[in-house]
C-alpha cells in the first residue's frame, strides 16, 4: 500500500482502458478495499449496493460467454438519454475524439471503434471485475448512493496502487451476467462493472487528456461577497 492523500487519489484516478497483462490482484487487497468502502454514505443508511467480484477462471468463462452473445433487448436501463442535451453530446464527442486520436483510430474508422468498444467485454484485460447491482426497487437517490460507494472503491484502489474503469457497458449484458453469477433478474438491476487491475504503462489509451468544466461553470457561491472583496 502506498501513502497518498485524498487529493492525490482523486487526481490520479482515471478510467484505464488497458491493463497490465501479467499482474493479478489479490483477494486480500480487494477485501481490504471493499471493507473500507462500506463506510461510504447512503441516504437513510440504506446501503443499497451489492456486488460480485470475479477473477481467474470464472472471469474468463464469463467473458467467453459474453463474446458469444449479442447485447440484450430490451436494455437494462438507458444511460444515453442526456445526449439530447447539446453540452452532454459535445462532451461525449470530445472524450471519444481524444481517446481515438490518441490510439491513432480515425474518425471514419467505424470498424476499429466498434472493435475497441468490444474490449469492454474483456474489461480491457483487467484481472478482476466488480459487478455492481441492487434491488430493482431502488430509485434515483439509491443509484446515487451506489455511485458514492463505487467512487470510494476507486479512490481506495489508488491507495493500493491499483487502477480501474467503471463500465456501464456491462449493463448491455446484464441478464447474461446475472445468470452467470446467480443473481435474480427479476429482483435485481445490474448497474455497472468496475474493471480492476494495474494500468499498462505503455498503452496510449491510458494517457490522453481529459476535459473538465471550469469550477465556476458548474458551481455558484452565495454569501461570500465580503470575502471576495477582501
Ligand atoms: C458510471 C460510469 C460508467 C462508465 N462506463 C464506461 C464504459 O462502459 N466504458 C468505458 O470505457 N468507460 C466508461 N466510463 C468512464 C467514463 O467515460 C469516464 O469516467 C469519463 O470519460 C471521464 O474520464 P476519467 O474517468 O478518465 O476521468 C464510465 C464512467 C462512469 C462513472
Amino acid at each position: 500500500m502506498t501513502t497518498i492523500n485524498v487529493t492525490e487519489a482523486v487526481l490520479s484516478r482515471r478510467s484505464i482502458r488497458a491493463f497490465h497483462p501479467d499482474r493479478a490482484v489479490s483477494l486480500e487487497t480487494l477485501r481490504r478495499v471493499l471493507d473500507k468502502a462500506r463506510w461510504a454514505p447512503s441516504g437513510c443508511n440504506f446501503q443499497p449496493w451489492e456486488a460480485t467480484v470475479i477473477a481467474g477462471a470464472p472471469l474468463k468463462a464469463l467473458q467467453e460467454k459474453l463474446l458469444g452473445e449479442a447485447p440484450q433487448d430490451p436494455i437494462e436501463y438507458s444511460w444515453s438519454d442526456p445526449e439530447v442535451i447539446p453540452e452532454c453530446k459535445a462532451r461525449l464527442q470530445t472524450v471519444g475524439a481524444s481517446m481515438y486520436t490518441a490510439m491513432g483510430i480515425g474518425r471514419g474508422d467505424k470498424d476499429a471503434r466498434t472493435e475497441f468498444t468490444r474490449h469492454n467485454v474483456l474489461s480491457f484485460g483487467a484481472p478482476a471485475v466488480l459487478m455492481c447491482y441492487f434491488d430493482r426497487r431502488m430509485g434515483p437517490p439509491q443509484w446515487s448512493d451506489a455511485g458514492m460507494w463505487l467512487q470510494t472503491i476507486m479512490l481506495l484502489l489508488r491507495e493500493e496502487g491499483l487502477d480501474s474503469c467503471p463500465q456501464e457497458f456491462m449493463s448491455l449484458y446484464a441478464r447474461a451476467i446475472k445468470d452467470f453469477i446467480g443473481v435474480s433478474d427479476e429482483t435485481h438491476i445490474l448497474f455497472c462493472g468496475i474493471a480492476i487491475g494495474y494500468a499498462d504503462p505503455q498503452a496510449v489509451v491510458n494517457t490522453f487528456e481529459r476535459e473538465r468544466e471550469p469550477l465556476d461553470g458548474k458551481v455558484r457561491f452565495m454569501g461570500f461577497e465580503a470575502e471576495a472583496l477582501a
